[in-house]
């Protein structure tokens, strides 16, 4: 049961809630979808999860809209993602109607805890892929493990849409052109994590990541997509092979072109960031992060003003998030209801 939660105050941290949901992939087929109070599980020492990184995963959200409805945003897109991953590491994909009816079922099983409307906060979803079958040979999994948990997560900005300073990264590369920067693998985020962390000790909470082929075309943050606003007021981001397929990022696209804006997707040299009048990264977490500056070496590439977003980002914003709480006619169908 819910304890009395602060929910302006929450950040972005584990919080046990009422129940997690899972299915098992065994003997060839997927089993029912289970309903467990325990946030721990028995999973044998030898899993290929473990030693070779067959995990994977996707983030989402549920929102409370105004007129009270719980919606979530998306969960068809992740579902997809999340097929995608599956197939490039070899694991086997969850059905897309077996993970819709956990994300579904995880949100109806925890709504003590998904965030009333007008707090600014949301209810985080989190599904899981491993694989569990023991194997010291490098081999893929027989069975696998689909568990779904949720969290709810605070207002990521408690002070206002302000603008942040990013880096970018020289001295490690988050993925490879041909590699798996192209799907939620959970080993891209172990990988980044040293460079990220680096940065954040620099002073700056953002990193960025320029294509590790050449390095010098922007690839994406370290988890979040990269976007800017031209001097003739375009939406330009990265076309890539190595980074993931945001799908905030997608949302927001669409949403420029409703704003009649003109958007590019295509190789967008380091040297570029002179020229943008506005730099963001997005993703599910926060939707758009302004990007006040961004150093690479010893030069530093300004948008804007340091203690305001830009016109354009603020707009796409507050048009997004209107449509995630309601507040805005959801003209492209992205607010799946609780069935
Ligand atoms: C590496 C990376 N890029 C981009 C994103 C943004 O994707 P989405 O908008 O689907 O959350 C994320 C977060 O999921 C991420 O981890």
């Amino acid at each position: 049961m819910r304890q009395n939660i602060e929910w302006q105050e929450l950040g972005f941290k584990y919080m046990q809630t009422d129940c997690f949901v899972r299915a098992d992939f065994k003997d060839g087929k997927w089993g029912a979808l289970q309903v467990s109070d325990k946030p721990e599980m028995q999973i044998h020492i030898a899993s290929t999860c473990f030693h070779y990184g067959q995990a994977c995963f996707e983030g989402l959200k549920a929102f409370t809209q105004v007129n009270g409805d719980i919606r979530i945003f998306r969960p068809e897109q992740n579902a997809r993602r999340m097929e995608k991953t599956a197939r490039r590491l070899m694991m086997q994909p969850v059905p897309e109607e077996l993970f819709l009816e956990a994300v579904n079922l995880v949100v109806k099983k925890n709504l003590d805890y998904v965030p009333p409307y007008g707090t600014g906060a949301s209810l985080y979803i989190r599904p899981l892929l491993i694989g569990s079958s023991p194997y010291v040979g490098v081999h893929p999994s027989d069975d696998y493990i689909f568990l779904v948990l949720c969290i709810p997560v605070g207002p990521y900005y408690k002070n206002g849409f302000y603008p942040v300073k990013a880096i970018v990264q020289e001295g490690y590369d988050r993925a490879a052109p041909r590699g798996v920067g192209n799907v939620k693998a959970a080993g891209n985020y172990a990988a980044g994590m040293l460079g990220d962390f680096e940065g954040k000790e620099k002073g700056y909470p953002i990193s960025l990541y320029l294509d590790s082929a050449t390095h010098s075309l922007i690839d994406e943050f370290g988890t979040s997509n990269f976007l800017a606003i031209t001097k003739d007021n375009k939406y330009v981001t990265p076309d890539s092979t190595s980074i993931l397929g945001s799908i905030t990022n997608d949302s927001l696209q669409t949403i420029a072109r409703d704003f009649g804006m003109e958007v590019e997707k295509r190789h967008i040299p380091v040297t570029e960031l002179s020229e943008f009048t506005e730099v963001g990264a997005c993703g599910t977490a926060a939707v758009l992060t302004p990007v006040y500056s961004i150093t690479h070496g010893e030069k530093i590439y300004t948008f804007g003003k340091e203690c305001e977003a830009g016109h354009t980002l603020t707009r796409l914003f507050k048009q997004m998030q209107g449509i995630q709480y309601g507040e805005i006619e959801d003209k492209h169908d992205w607010m799946m209801k609780l069935r």
